[in-house]
């Protein structure tokens, strides 16, 4: 029986004590991280689409999506202070649910982090265009910005971004912990300043009517913004990095949660007291749905009018300080995001990356397809092929629909990760958790409701994908992983087989250094 194919706990630990990726990051570091993979399209572009589903009720939408994230996250950590090794979710249902579970969690994986690349990097092209124009007075026409749903033809500028990172990644470009706490930095300057700027401006009345589309609307919303908290789960991909895992690990997962959940509170309360976050209707009264044609053409009617309604613009937050007159400022914004969300792309892309390695490291996935660049040690052939996906959706999917399905593939694993929890506080007593999730009962099924809850509000469209995507990872599994698995054929890495994640380069390069992780072996 599948499901009987556990990975023993035991097993998993031995082979993360014998691989060889340097402990380098801290609590604080890991912090950053966290924070880093958190802020991007989701609170710099995606909050036009929430308004669009709830009107200023999307602050409520702001709160329920962070409380599913922050029960997911406590399950999240006394996983990972339990098991601190690679692969996060897709490893931790290895050990608890087994194989069949396993794979459905890593298959999901993919679709949460390369949907989200492609999502980030949409909402990158809609700064970078109103960036040119708002500072340079170039125009990149619409028709060349926009996937067809938008009605436009091509979005160029994502794939422009797509390229470039999936080429630094393949010659080996990691995040540095210094640069990334850079970006950290200005990413933080820069919303506390609209925060600073846009909160005393509030007027009272920008928040009536509260709930124009009801409180449907407003779960609904959350189930897209959602998307804004995805990331902080990088922190636990980062746990084979870290110092002290079982005790940083917990640290950097639930502060950083927590400091972008303050953040994205005041900004959205800035956001709306500031110019208002009505959604546009249709003739009979109902919100036009977010990313479909006809609210683009609204829109594009609403602007050639000379309104500047929150929920048309692609650069969400900047529109906000340009309208109450902070032109500049305006277009700081812009540039902050112009420069940090491709890190984001970056973090999602190399999320996938290592996601993949684990599986195939557990024989799940052909090993060819991960196989090390000689001169740059990275995982070239892989790299360009999540890369192709990424870049196709990119070209052609509107940012919203491109993060309700990643979401679709993040709210199943999230799920996943509660209930291996709550399964093994029954199965393993005794074993040693560093971290403990309080009032694991209430915790546990708050995150599974929460989950199957934000996953049901979501657009049919990306309700469907999940299914269909795990329908063909199934085949995948029985056509393959089913026969290669090594637990299946009893290979065991750690007493002796090759680990091929050993080779590549880690997630955070703290030492600037051009050459592969030393082997401590
Ligand atoms: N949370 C990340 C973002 O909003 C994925 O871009």
């Amino acid at each position: 029986m599948i499901f009987w194919r556990v990975k023993s706990l035991d097993a998993i630990l031995a082979t993360a004590e014998k691989k060889s990726l340097q402990r380098t990051l801290g609590a604080w570091q890991l912090t950053l991280l966290g924070v880093g993979a958190i802020i991007g399209t989701g609170i710099f572009v995606l909050t036009a689409e929430a308004a669009q589903k709830a009107g200023p009720g999307m602050m409520l939408s702001f709160v329920i999506a962070s409380f599913v994230c922050i029960v997911a996250a406590l399950c999240y950590s006394e996983l990972s202070s339990m098991v601190p090794v690679s692969g996060s979710a897709y490893t931790y249902s290895y050990a608890v649910l087994g194989e069949l579970v396993a794979w459905l969690v890593g298959w999901a994986l993919m679709l949460e982090y390369s949907v989200a690349a492609s999502a980030v990097a949409v909402g990158w092209s809609g700064y970078f265009v109103g960036l040119l124009d708002h500072s340079l007075g170039i125009k990149i026409p619409f028709a060349l910005a926009n996937g067809p749903f938008a009605g436009g033809i091509i979005n160029l500028p994502a794939i422009f971004v797509c390229i470039l990172v999936v080429g630094l990644l393949v010659i080996g470009t990691r995040e540095s912990a210094q640069f990334n706490a850079v970006l950290v930095a200005i990413k933080i300057a820069i919303l506390t300043l609209f925060i600073a700027l846009t909160l005393p401006v509030a007027d009272i009345e920008n928040f009536q009517p509260f709930l124009p589309l009801g409180e449907v609307g407003v779960v609904a919303a959350a189930s897209s913004i959602f998307f804004a908290y995805v990331g902080f789960d990088a922190v636990s991909t980062a746990a084979e990095e870290t110092k002290n895992p079982q005790r940083n690990v917990p640290i950097g997962l639930i502060s950083s949660l927590m400091i972008c959940t303050v953040f994205y509170l005041l900004i959205s309360m800035g956001a709306i007291g500031a110019i208002g976050a009505q959604p546009v209707l249709d003739a009979a009264g109902k919100g036009l749905a977010p990313g479909s044609l006809a609210l683009a053409e609204q829109c594009q009617s609403l602007t050639t009018a000379g309104q500047q309604p929150l929920v048309c613009s692609r650069e969400a937050l900047a529109l906000v300080l340009r309208e109450i007159g902070w032109e500049k400022i305006g277009n700081l914004l812009g540039l902050t995001a112009f420069l940090a969300l491709p890190s984001v792309v970056l973090m999602m892309l190399f999320g996938q990356t290592r996601i993949f390695f684990v599986m195939s490291r557990d024989g799940l996935l052909p090993e060819v397809l991960s196989r090390i660049h000689p001169r740059f040690k990275t995982p070239h052939i892989v790299t360009y092929m999540t890369g192709l996906g990424v870049t196709i959706a990119a070209a052609f999917l509107p940012v919203g629909k491109l993060a309700d399905i990643s979401n679709s593939g993040t709210l199943f694993a999230f799920m996943v990760v509660a209930f291996a929890v709550m399964i093994l506080r029954v199965k393993d007593k005794h074993r040693v958790r560093p971290f403990r999730a309080p009032g694991i009962w209430l915790v546990g099924p708050l995150a599974v409701v929460g989950c199957i809850t934000l996953f049901l509000f979501l657009p049919t469209d990306a309700k469907l994908v999940f299914p269909i995507w795990s329908g063909i990872g199934l085949i995948f599994y029985f056509l393959y992983g089913y026969r290669k698995s090594h637990v299946a054929r009893g290979i065991d890495i750690a007493a002796g087989g090759e680990d091929i994640i050993s080779q590549v380069r880690p997630l955070v390069d703290c030492h600037h250094d051009n050459s592969p992780p030393r082997n401590k072996d």
